[in-house]
């Protein structure tokens, strides 16, 4: 077992209103608080104008959650009228920022480039990215998958420092097992959760490849997280659906104590 903190962090993606995220997040803080997690830190990522509700239930209760949000702007501030930045983000108390998931590259064209701006404004605030990085079905059945996500691995931190990349945590997600119910196998979660610390390894050195935290999403649940956690390159999951649920999610975050 690596010395990495292990994250489970929940993406809500477009789903709850303010009132149902404070109950989901009071819930969930209900049901970790207190209890021995073994070391997994847990993680949300509500919609936007859901963030204050959570971090004042995160606050108020104590809660062992950590929160961020799906996306930010490339830019500081300024007439981007829809965005919000960085700084909004961290003036929330947010240590996340996911960076790039799927659904930004599918349905808002976001490329390398700006996949890349948005890595280098996350951290400029002070948060933490998780840079979404994956393969589409027809890669995988080309048996492209690695090289299609290490492309992506590389657009997304071009111009960081070892240090910036080691801070990082990087989440592979297979688009084809997002949503869909068809978890990636151990196995292939490894195969590219592997490559991408390797390729961390060559271009920035032993720590922060042993420092890197590369997570697993698409289609992770309470009944297969322990086998994707026991592959030594799977350092926590990225989950969607499954962490609208309370109960399902804190099992998630639970399954060393399970
Ligand atoms: P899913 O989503 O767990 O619902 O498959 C994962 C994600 O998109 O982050």
């Amino acid at each position: 077992m690596s010395d990495r903190t292990p994250l489970m962090a929940g993406n809500w993606k477009m789903n709850l209103d303010w009132k149902q995220s404070l109950a989901l997040v009071e819930d969930l803080g209900g049901q970790l608080k207190g209890k021995d997690l073994g070391g997994v830190e847990a993680a949300v990522l509500p919609p936007f104008v859901n963030i204050r509700t959570v971090q004042t239930a995160v606050d108020a209760g104590k809660l062992p959650i950590a929160y961020g949000g799906q996306d930010l702007s490339a830019h500081e501030s300024g007439a981007y009228t829809g965005e919000v930045s960085g700084p909004m983000l961290t003036a929330l108390g947010c240590t996340y920022v996911a960076v790039g998931h799927s659904e930004r590259r599918e349905y808002h064209g976001e490329t390398e480039q700006v996949t890349n701006a948005k890595v280098n404004a996350a951290l400029a605030a002070g948060l933490t990215p998780i840079l979404c990085v994956g393969e589409g079905l027809d890669e995988r059945k080309a048996g492209k998958q690695v090289e299609y996500t290490l492309a992506q691995v590389e657009g997304g931190l071009e111009g960081l420092t070892a240090e910036q990349v080691g801070g990082l945590v990087i989440a592979y997600e297979p688009v084809w097992a997002i949503g869909t119910g068809e978890v990636a196998t151990p196995d292939d979660a490894q195969e590219v959760c592997a490559a991408v610390r390797d390729w961390v390894r060559t271009a920035h050195g032993d720590q922060a490849a042993d420092a890197v935290r590369v997570l697993y999403g698409g289609s992770v649940k309470s009944s297969n997280v322990a086998e994707l956690m026991e592959r030594p390159d799977v350092d926590g999951a990225l989950v969607g659906g499954a962490s609208l649920k309370a109960e399902e999610f804190a099992k998630i975050v639970g399954y060393r104590a399970a």
